[in-house]
């Protein structure tokens, strides 16, 4: 939800330069044949007897008598429009007009004709298809029928630094497969820049291309380079892909008891990408499960 486009609604209608909208004989005209567009929208807001109060002409709304009577109609004017613009605002926030969703609809990860982003297709009306299938998935225990071809880069490297004490259990993401792909290799199957966007198990039965066709990636399909790129070099990301248990939590004091979180997840046990991020909400930046505001994403885990 951006906030931003809720609150332009009023501002529009408060700000608006009389200016733009028809004189009195042209407003005239366009009520008679029924036409509303260029009449103003306060105008349309208020009722008919606020303007009889306020204005020489009820109905029709000229340039200059709207001028004149201009800061008298916004006091009457206001409560209804704040009215309607937090009805506006409510409708939104619930879902009532169909068109702005909470969830994945309204992210990044919105990969369909309707995408916010600029990486979208210009094709398939499906959301979940680029990472998801009901049938003939890429299927391991530990994932989630999945759809989107992963990646085959060899090597990620891991995490490492003398105070890292994860370093017994951290496993690299590169060189798996089908059968042993985890979490963060699903995250890696569009976020290395190595597999084109589009590249997809089993396409939806919709879409007579096949495979979506897409705008806003690089020409061979991939990811554009941008913070969003990590390419295939992990060994200045956080770790992940290793145990974070009750003997970790004995070795390092300074973490939270990972039988205790709240808000964080973890997969079988391991710190992954989604222990973190949830790929289908971007109420918080960045797809994180929790605000980081004031770093309570990472001391949801650590204890400094
Ligand atoms: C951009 C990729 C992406 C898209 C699009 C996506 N998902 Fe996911 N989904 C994931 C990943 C990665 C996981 C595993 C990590 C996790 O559980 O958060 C997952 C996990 C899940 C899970 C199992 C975990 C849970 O939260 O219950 C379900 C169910 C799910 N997705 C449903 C959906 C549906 C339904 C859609 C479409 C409306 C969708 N997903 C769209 C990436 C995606
Ligand atoms: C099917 C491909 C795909 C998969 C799978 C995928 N992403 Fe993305 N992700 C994208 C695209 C495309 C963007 C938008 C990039 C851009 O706008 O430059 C994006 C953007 C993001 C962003 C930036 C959001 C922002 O507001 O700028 C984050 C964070 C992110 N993804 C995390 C993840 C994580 C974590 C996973 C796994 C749990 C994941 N993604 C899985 C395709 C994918
Ligand atoms: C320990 C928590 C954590 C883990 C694990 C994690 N991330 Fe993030 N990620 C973050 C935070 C926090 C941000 C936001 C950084 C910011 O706002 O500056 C972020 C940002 C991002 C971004 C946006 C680009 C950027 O640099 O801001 C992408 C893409 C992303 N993560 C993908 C991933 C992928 C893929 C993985 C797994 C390989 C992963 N993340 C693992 C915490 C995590
Ligand atoms: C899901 C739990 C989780 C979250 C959330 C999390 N971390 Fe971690 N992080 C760990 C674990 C577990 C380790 C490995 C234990 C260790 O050596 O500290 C680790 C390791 C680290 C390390 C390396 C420590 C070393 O000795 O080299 C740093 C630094 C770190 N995290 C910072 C952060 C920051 C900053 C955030 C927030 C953006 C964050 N973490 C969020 C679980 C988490």
């Amino acid at each position: 939800m951006k906030i931003n486009r809720e609150l332009s609604i009023p501002v529009l209608l408060l700000t608006r330069q009389p200016d733009i909208w028809a004189s009195g004989q042209q407003a005239r005209r366009l009520s008679r044949r029924g036409s509303q567009e260029m009449i103003h929208p306060l105008a349309r807001i208020c009722n008919a007897g606020a303007w009889r109060a306020c204005c020489p002409q009820p109905a029709v709304f000229p340039q200059r008598a709207l001028r004149r009577c201009w800061s008298l109609l916004l006091q009457v004017c206001s409560r209804r429009a704040y009215l309607v613009a937090g009805l506006v605002m409510l409708a939104l926030v619930t879902g009532w007009t169909g068109t702005v969703q909470a969830g994945i609809a309204s992210t990044k990860h919105n990969l369909s004709v309707d995408g916010l982003g600029t990486v979208k297709s210009i094709d398939e009306t499906e959301i979940c298809v680029f990472c998801h299938t009901p049938h003939r998935a890429i299927k391991n225990d530990n994932i989630p029928l999945w759809n989107h071809n992963l990646s085959t880069a060899g090597n990620y490297g891991v995490y490492t630094s003398p105070t890292f004490d994860g370093a017994a259990t951290i496993q690299d993401l590169g060189g798996t497969d089908a059968t042993t792909a985890a979490v963060s290799n699903l995250c890696l199957s569009c976020h290395d820049g190595t597999v084109a966007i589009n590249a997809l198990n089993n396409p939806s039965n919709a879409n007579l291309s096949g495979n979506p066709t897409m705008g806003g990636t690089n020409a061979d399909g991939t990811l554009p380079d941008g913070t969003a790129m990590l390419g295939t070099d992990l060994t200045d990301d956080h770790p992940v892909n290793f145990i974070y248990d009750s003997a970790l939590f004995a070795v390092d004091n300074s973490l939270n008891d990972p039988a205790t979180l709240t808000g964080v997840i973890l997969f079988n046990g391991t710190v992954q990408c989604a222990s973190c991020h949830d790929p289908h909400n971007s109420e918080n930046p960045a797809f994180l499960r929790i605000s980081n505001t004031g770093s309570a994403l990472c001391l949801r885990c650590h204890n400094k």
